[in-house]
């Protein structure tokens, strides 16, 4: 991708721009939103103060924590790395796939800085993340390495009581589809890899993305089906 290259999104059209190592994407066809970046040093920093129970927290409930304190989880829809970030404060060690060109190049730009950061818990929780740029389910059929648990947050569909999503929220919905870029096969890849289980966001009332659930986590918004 070239650096001043037009990046053409669903509806809206973008460019990126670099300030002093930080790398943001700014519409330059569209609404006015705030540009998108990942600041995983802050998120990391905020994470790891809010020191989530592993117990009660929905996710690390869903991921096993209790059992295994220390999992290698597989992301297979990084995305911002939202749920990554917690995952890495909660003690896991996550490798991190996304497909798509745009947000993996924001990635890569957050990384970097979170491992330069000053604050060291961050460098050291940001050196228990790598993030690849694949496909997933090519990425699982081409690697040897081995995983406790997979995760995968497909996006979801705009319910059709809201017109628009979260302002932060836009762009990302403007860069990737809703259609799910996988199959029912990628538990069975998943588990060829070691993975015990796998966990699957959904809204809270969603349908399951694929039948065979064994077990479910409910939180306040979502939920996570366990397969
Ligand atoms: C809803 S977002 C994930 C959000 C993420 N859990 C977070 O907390 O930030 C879904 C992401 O998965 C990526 N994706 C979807 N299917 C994929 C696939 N088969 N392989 C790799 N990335 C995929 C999309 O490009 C998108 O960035």
């Amino acid at each position: 991708m070239e650096k001043n290259a037009i990046i053409y999104g669903q509806e809206f059209e973008y460019c990126f721009i670099e300030d002093k190592g930080y790398l943001e994407l700014e519409v330059f066809k569209g609404p006015r939103l705030n540009p998108l970046s990942f600041d995983f040093s802050s998120q990391l920093y905020h994470h790891q103060q809010m020191n989530y129970s592993k117990h009660k927290e929905p996710l690390a409930k869903a991921m096993g924590f209790a059992k295994n304190p220390n999992p290698h989880i597989i992301d297979l829809t990084l995305g911002s790395a939202g749920d990554a970030l917690i995952l890495l404060s909660m003690g896991a060690r996550v490798t991190g796939i996304e497909m798509n060109p745009v947000i993996f190049r924001l990635l890569e730009n957050a990384l970097e800085r979170a491992q330069m950061s000053k604050e060291q818990s961050v460098k050291e929780m940001s050196s228990h993340l790598t993030i690849v740029h694949d496909h997933s389910m090519d990425f699982l059929e081409q690697t040897d390495e081995t995983f406790d648990v997979a995760y995968l947050d497909p996006m979801f569909e705009l319910s059709e009581k809201k017109s628009l999503p979260p302002k932060k929220m836009q762009i990302m919905r403007d860069l990737i589809s809703h259609t799910p870029f996988f199959d029912a096969k990628i538990i069975c890849l998943a588990k060829e890899h070691g993975v015990r289980r796998v966990v699957i966001k959904r809204p809270l009332k969603g349908k399951e993305l694929f039948p065979g659930v064994v077990g479910t986590v409910k939180g306040k918004t979502v939920r996570y089906d366990i397969y």
